[in-house]
């Protein structure tokens, strides 16, 4: 891999998954989370590529802002003298990026916003079309960070004093610019002065709860209980659990939802133990050109990350594994859609793009 590692002590307070700083791109390495607090620094669009497909940077907005950066960097040393010829050299770079993972819209979400930028200005000489995609790349992370705290403003309603949340993965902070989507909600309630505690599913197999979500909700001083991914149903039959409340990948016209493997499991276990279940979606995971969920590319990911963990083999040797990242949740599943716009029914949100629609005659409140 190039780009060289900076090994760096984790000053509390909130997570910075990815970062713009002097030309280069920061990511924090959360393959190495909690254990190890490690930063990537890329110089080249390749790097960002390789981080993003060994899930060193992971979640769909994050991924969504380090595939803006990655092109604001590959545009830096792109020579051109015409707006046609940085446009031919700079659509590999997007189309590479698009290609680390298929599931989160947020990645081709970024790419369109960073050509429509471009098309925008293709009067401007390439050096200022350069700096402008810098800035873009720079703005699409502080603007998911203000989507972030919308959603929380929005979710936080759900909530009530005593609550247990349960989520699954991590939709948080590092999935995210920062705030999370998931845990938005939980930190504006407990900022509004509310007693919630979240259960975390561990998220076999790569562990983004145990790992990752134990561990930022921790620093944010959240109380967060570890569980075991099968051990939810059983909570949820104890009335142990009040709520959930998950991220999204790519929400679809008929409000179906595609999240991390396991979210469809937790979700007819909410319906059938009448636990409500909401996803936080902010819009740049919203993908209205598809009609239904049945038509989101599952990512299908390398048997070993199920064989073994930690570099430790636990399965036969030559066993058949079947490991596919995500999973779809019909909406007939889902309580809410909370977006930075309102919570709304999954059913209402193809009228988030409807012209003139006024949202709060759709939105639902407490
Ligand atoms: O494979 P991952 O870790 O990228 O999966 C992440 C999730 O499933 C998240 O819940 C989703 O991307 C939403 S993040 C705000």
């Amino acid at each position: 891999m190039n780009g060289f590692r900076i090994q760096k002590r984790f000053a509390s307070g909130m997570v910075k998954s990815i970062e713009w700083k002097d030309d280069r791109v920061l990511i924090l390495d959360q393959s190495k989370l909690p254990l190890e607090v490690d930063y990537i620094e890329c110089t080249d669009h390749l790097t960002v590529a390789e981080t993003i497909k060994e899930l060193r940077i992971r979640g769909a907005p994050a991924i969504g802002i380090a595939a803006a950066m990655a092109v604001a960097l590959a545009s830096q040393d792109i020579q051109a003298s015409t707006f046609d010829e940085f446009m031919q050299k700079l659509r590999p770079v997007m189309d590479t990026m698009v290609a680390t993972r298929p599931t989160a819209v947020n990645i081709r979400w970024a790419m369109e916003r960073m050509e429509r930028l471009l098309l925008e200005n293709r009067e401007e000489p390439v050096g200022r079309l350069k700096e402008l995609l810098v800035d873009e790349a720079k703005a699409i992370l502080e603007e998911d960070i203000e989507v972030n705290k919308a959603i929380g403003l929005w979710g936080a309603q759900f909530i009530k004093d005593g609550d247990t949340v349960l989520t699954h993965c991590n939709a948080g902070a590092l999935a995210t610019g920062g705030y999370g989507t998931a845990t938005a909600p939980i930190l504006v309630a407990r900022e509004q002065g509310k007693d919630v505690r979240v259960i975390a599913d561990e998220t076999r197999p790569v562990l983004q709860g145990a790992r990752l979500t134990a561990w930022e909700l921790k620093m944010a001083g959240v109380p967060v209980t570890v569980i075991t991914d099968n051990s939810a149903g059983a909570l949820m039959r104890k009335g142990e659990i009040d709520l959930c409340i998950v991220g999204t990948d790519r929400t679809v016209r008929n409000g179906d939802v595609a999240n991390k493997i396991g979210t469809y499991t937790v979700a007819v276990l909410a319906k059938e133990n009448g636990i409500p279940f909401y996803v936080a979606a902010p819009t740049s995971s919203i993908d209205l050109s598809i009609p239904s969920g049945d038509l989101i590319p599952i990512e299908e990911r390398p048997a070993e990350e199920v064989t073994h963990i930690r570099g430790q083999q636990i399965t036969p040797d030559g066993v058949d594994v079947i490991n596919m990242a995500f999973d779809v949740t019909p909406a007939r599943y889902v309580t809410a859609i909370i977006t930075e716009k309102g919570a709304f029914r999954p059913r209402d949100i193809r009228k988030l793009s409807v012209r003139g629609i006024n949202l709060s005659d759709i939105m639902i409140k407490m």
